[in-house]
């Protein structure tokens, strides 16, 4: 595991690899932050934004999934922000990075990353007592070749998120986030994965509420001014049934297909939402045009 120097400030697992705190919340309780803990969250997710624009920058053929973590790793320590994810139930890296199959919770190893893969980079940073959320996948290689079907989940999961985003205001049901994203999704063939939920995001890095991604789902609550959680949907070209490798953390889709993820960490204001991780104009990524035989939601040709 690589180190974090004392002097920054670390979540109770560091040490243990159990988030102990998180553990004793209550299920029901959505924390409301003041002006001063609004600040600091949107701190960390300026922070966390940078990161992942440092490390989505080298994504290439030829680079290793563990010289991503390194560079991310780096970016953290830098800006006085211990990694989150770093020894998280034991996750053993400072970054999640999904290829292609699989699903999230990807382990940077030794991998290289090849012309016509896609990855997803996920980054949590904690900073002055709070926690950042962000990820996005990215085309590798030439982005203009990038194959039909990888396109249309990307570019479908981002739309995805932005869609529920449009919705975020005092008095939204969080039950709706699912049936705009699964709406969507749907109208593209797509299958959304169930398992995965967004969550609140502020002092403890998944405190309640649990945000489904699926429609008819049963989330209590609504949106107050105050509130910080994530929306990230997983989208799936096949079928959503996940394996996990025998390292518990890495799940793959049982057929083999593509998934994409897109992830914020957002604020809830008095008149709508601040999408506290947003992109800047130098962010890499970005959305590709989606072919018209993709958006009538028929299988486009081989
Ligand atoms: N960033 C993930 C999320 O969106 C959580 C990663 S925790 C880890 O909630 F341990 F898997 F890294
Ligand atoms: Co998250």
């Amino acid at each position: 595991m690589r180190t974090v120097p004392r002097t920054i400030k670390h979540p109770d697992w560091a040490v243990t690899g159990i988030p102990k705190a998180e553990q004793r919340l209550s299920r029901t309780k959505i924390d409301i932050l003041d002006a001063k803990g609004q600040d600091a969250m949107r701190k960390v997710c300026r922070l966390a934004r940078e990161v992942l624009d440092i490390t989505a920058a080298e994504i290439k053929p030829g680079v290793t999934t563990d010289y991503l973590d390194e560079l991310c790793h780096k970016a953290c320590v830098e800006r006085e922000s211990y990694p989150s994810p770093l020894n998280y139930n034991h996750f053993p890296k400072s970054l999640c990075t999904s290829v292609n199959e699989v699903v999230c919770h990807g382990i940077p190893d030794q991998r290289i990353l090849l012309d016509g893969d896609i990855i997803n980079l996920d980054i949590s940073l904690y900073h002055g007592g709070y926690h950042a959320d962000v990820n996005e996948t990215y085309y590798v290689g030439d982005r203009a070749k990038a194959d039909p079907d990888s396109v249309k989940v990307i570019e479908t999961t981002r739309e995805c998120l932005d869609k529920a985003i449009e919705i975020v205001k005092p008095g939204t049901p969080i039950r709706e986030f699912g049936r705009v994203i699964e709406k969507h999704a749907k109208s593209r063939n797509l299958k959304v994965v169930a398992t995965w939920g967004g969550h609140g995001i502020n002092t403890e890095f998944h405190p309640p509420p649990w945000i489904p991604h699926y429609s008819k789902n049963k989330a209590v609550g609504v949106c107050k001014a105050g509130m910080t959680f994530t929306i990230e949907p997983i989208l799936a070209l096949g079928s959503s049934r996940e394996i996990y490798w025998p390292d518990d953390w890495t799940n793959v889709t049982g057929d083999g297909k593509r998934t994409a993820q897109f992830e914020h960490t957002l604020l809830v204001t008095e008149t709508g939402v601040e999408v506290l991780t947003a992109r800047n104009e130098n962010s890499p990524g970005g959305p590709v045009v989606l072919s018209t035989s993709t958006t009538d939601g028929t299988a486009e040709a081989a």
